[in-house]
């Protein structure tokens, strides 16, 4: 039998990456009528507050080069125990950031502040989504904590995670 104290998944030392793509450095100005007013940093300082009191150290990330994006995939494995990736248009496209997933070990889960399937059919097909472990839509700057919470149920799920 094994045995798993409560709140495993909220004992300090885990730790996440956030990954941003492309536009996500222009919320807040960048169509708000669909993304909302809030900054990215904002949006990061937010979760990196949530995390924080439920013991999981947020760090996080954004940049408008795919192959920058994909550096990062690669290099979180061993360094973070999970991983919320918001591949903004990448998430149409890429077969580069769909590999890189594929590639290491970390548990990720796809968030995204619309809701792309409800959109214009082109975002209708997620390339990244397949190799993770979820994915969160369409609940602005909440869907980054549903992902988080996400995570959580994995680890406490596999009975204590990496
Ligand atoms: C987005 C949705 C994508 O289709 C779009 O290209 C983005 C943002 C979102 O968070 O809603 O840039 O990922």
């Amino acid at each position: 039998m094994q045995e798993r104290a409560e709140g495993d998944a909220e004992r300090p030392g885990r730790r996440v990456l956030v990954l941003n793509g492309p536009n996500l450095d222009r919320l807040g100005t960048r169509e708000p009528a669909v993304y909302g007013a809030r900054t990215l940093a904002q949006i990061m300082d937010a979760l990196a507050a949530y995390g924080r009191a439920r013991g999981v150290e947020v760090v996080w990330r954004q940049s408008n080069h795919e192959g920058e994006l994909v550096t990062w995939i690669g290099e979180s494995e061993g360094a973070f125990d999970g991983m919320i990736l918001n591949p903004a248009a990448y998430t149409h496209t890429s077969v580069a950031l769909r590999d890189a997933l594929a590639g290491v070990r970390v548990p990720c889960v796809e968030a995204h502040l619309s809701n792309p399937a409800a959109r214009e059919p082109f975002r209708h097909r997620s390339l990244t989504a397949g190799v993770c472990i979820g994915q969160v839509s369409g609940f602005g700057p909440e869907s980054y904590r549903l992902a988080l919470e996400g995570l959580m149920e994995r680890w406490n799920a596999e009975g204590g995670g990496t």
